[in-house]
């Protein structure tokens, strides 16, 4: 009773769950899958990161002097705060002998990042390599990649450039978000390009009897793999059951159309009528995060880097 009436909503689907017909009853839901992506035709599509900020995970999800492992664009990436509480990311693999820092590596000397394995420190600033334990002589030449981060709202922002650049715009905060209750948040894993936002997205929800807000951040963990979350606030005066309801109501929608996503293929030059010129006019917005060097995936499913 006090999960229907009070509890806020937790729904996290895996790849399979959602967005798949398994005509086959032969194969398992996993095969099934596979059996799809496999087969699907990719298209002329755009490339596979846009540059701009992506959802890594909620602010609290990790504590000052916490090392966490993540897996975002393809790359394994090592998320620590700080001992000031500062969010910092580097590239996990040690440039030693290849250890996964993010896999026992601690948080030392307030910004810094120790490997596991023979204890080389990287800045979480820079990245650079400043301690080697035992030599005399640290190698001012090695470092690991950093990614810029940032927090908003209690969620924590990574900024991906192809080409590496620093971030050219901030976040800006839902600033209704403060004068609403949170309702609760859903995940969803689909196998798609990604085309909304880049990364984030303030859905504005207005109806005669209540105000809401839904944040929509997609999250790129590989070429043609997303990590789509919505986190729903409303109303406080709203009972958290009713808004609730909505909130179920939408999420049948946005399954719909993961279906249609996970199975379509991309058009460049897909057919419009006069009704639809938005979407037209939304990818042509879209292009400017995209850069020159902006990854594709060729017809082989091969990843190329201009
Ligand atoms: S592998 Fe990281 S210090 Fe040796």
């Amino acid at each position: 009773v006090y999960r229907v009436f009070f509890a806020p909503l937790d729904l996290r689907r895996k790849l399979e769950d959602v967005g798949y017909i398994h005509h086959d009853s032969s194969l398992t839901k996993e095969e099934s899958v596979w059996d799809t992506q496999r087969r699907k035709k990719i298209g002329n599509a755009p490339p596979v990161f846009p540059n701009g900020w992506f959802k890594v995970a909620n602010s609290n999800w990790i504590k000052k002097g916490q090392v966490k492992s993540i897996y975002l664009f393809g790359e394994h990436i090592a998320l620590f705060r700080n001992k000031r509480g500062l969010l910092r990311a580097l590239n996990a693999y040690c440039p030693h002998l290849g250890a996964n820092m993010a896999a026992g590596g601690k948080v030392v000397n307030s910004d810094c990042l120790e490997c596991p394995f023979h204890g080389w420190k990287f800045s979480g600033e820079t990245g650079k390599l400043v301690d080697v334990p035992y030599a005399q002589k640290v190698p001012t030449f090695v470092s690991v990649k950093k990614w810029s981060c940032c927090e908003v709202d209690d969620m924590a922002y990574m900024w991906y450039h192809c080409d590496g650049g620093e971030p050219k715009w901030k976040i800006p905060s839902a600033e209704t978000i403060h004068s609403l209750k949170y309702v609760g948040k859903t995940e969803h894993i689909i196998n798609c390009h990604i085309q909304i936002g880049p990364g984030a997205v303030h859905i504005h929800v207005r109806t005669p009897f209540f105000r809401g807000l839904m944040l929509q951040n997609v999250t790129p963990i590989e070429p043609f793999m997303q990590k789509l979350t919505h986190t729903f606030y409303c109303s406080t005066w709203v009972p958290v059951c009713i808004a609730k309801a909505f909130y179920l109501l939408e999420t049948t929608q946005i399954e719909r159309d993961i279906l249609m996503w996970n199975n379509k293929t991309y058009f460049r030059k897909p057919i419009l009528v006069k009704e639809e010129s938005a979407l037209a006019k939304h990818r042509r917005w879209y292009q400017q995060f995209y850069s020159e060097n902006s990854p594709k995936v060729n017809q082989r499913g091969e990843l190329v880097t201009p």
